[in-house]
């Protein structure tokens, strides 16, 4: 491996972070598949519609899985706001909508991906708990049960539209960031840039992990 690349992730966050977007991914496509007959041959390709149906529930449950996994690790970087940095963030678009000379420092995740977080702990949680209780629909009132539906596919809008987002910034829209995911390790100009305030912390506690470096660097 290069030298000097710094660890941003380790394989339990990377198991977990892929775990989820995975599944999440084959449930869109297996949710679409069933939802629409002019995608039903993406449910002909898995062996027909009960077949897609049984991917579809099982895989929800590992989704399930995944995001309680997701929301206790994340949680506390990614899921709470820090005041009065994260508003003058949010103030000035982190920099990413028009020139900003100099853009406020956040902590690990800027509010963008804490939205984005909190997209996915809140109606992840939704999806699943409409999900659970669709899969035996005959315990519920039928009322309540066509309900769900409608908040099962509010809730599939919501997330695919912020992914939409996050597939790109976590890619061409911000190079360097997709290594943290791949195989965790990114550039220091990387982590400067994207998470100034996270490299100055780990720089103080002394928790930088560098390649090519016996010792954490202090
Ligand atoms: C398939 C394409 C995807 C790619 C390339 C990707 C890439 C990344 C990268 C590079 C990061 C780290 C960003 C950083 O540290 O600045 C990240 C974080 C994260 N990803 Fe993904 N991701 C993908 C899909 C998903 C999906 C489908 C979900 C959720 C259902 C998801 C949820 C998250 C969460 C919650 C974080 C933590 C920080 C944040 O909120 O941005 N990702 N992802």
């Amino acid at each position: 491996m290069k030298k000097g690349l710094i660890q941003a992730t380790d394989w339990y966050e990377r198991l977990v972070h892929w775990t989820l977007a995975l599944s999440c991914l084959f449930l869109c496509l297996t949710g679409l598949a069933m939802m629409f007959h002019s995608l039903n041959s993406i449910a002909n390709l898995m062996g027909g519609l009960t077949v897609t149906k049984y991917l579809h529930n099982f895989t929800g449950l590992l989704f399930g899985l995944a995001l309680l996994l997701a929301i206790k690790m994340w949680w506390h970087e990614a899921g709470v706001f820090s005041m009065p940095e994260d508003l003058e963030w949010i103030k000035v678009a982190g920099g990413y909508l028009w020139h900003v000379d100099a853009v406020p420092e956040v902590g690990k995740y800027n509010p963008g991906q804490k939205m984005f977080f909190l997209a996915v702990a809140i109606f992840g949680l939704v999806m699943v708990i409409t999900g659970l209780i669709m899969w035996f629909p005959l315990m519920f009132p039928s009322w309540f049960v066509r309900w769900l539906f409608t908040f099962h596919a509010l809730g599939f809008v919501v997330i695919s539209a912020f992914f939409f987002v996050h597939l790109y910034l976590g890619t061409i829209g911000s190079p360097g960031s997709a290594p943290a995911m791949f195989t965790g390790w990114v550039t220091r100009a990387w982590l400067k840039k994207q998470h100034p305030k996270w490299l100055k912390e780990m720089e103080e506690e002394g928790t930088l992990v560098v390649s090519g470096e016996e010792k954490k660097a202090h």
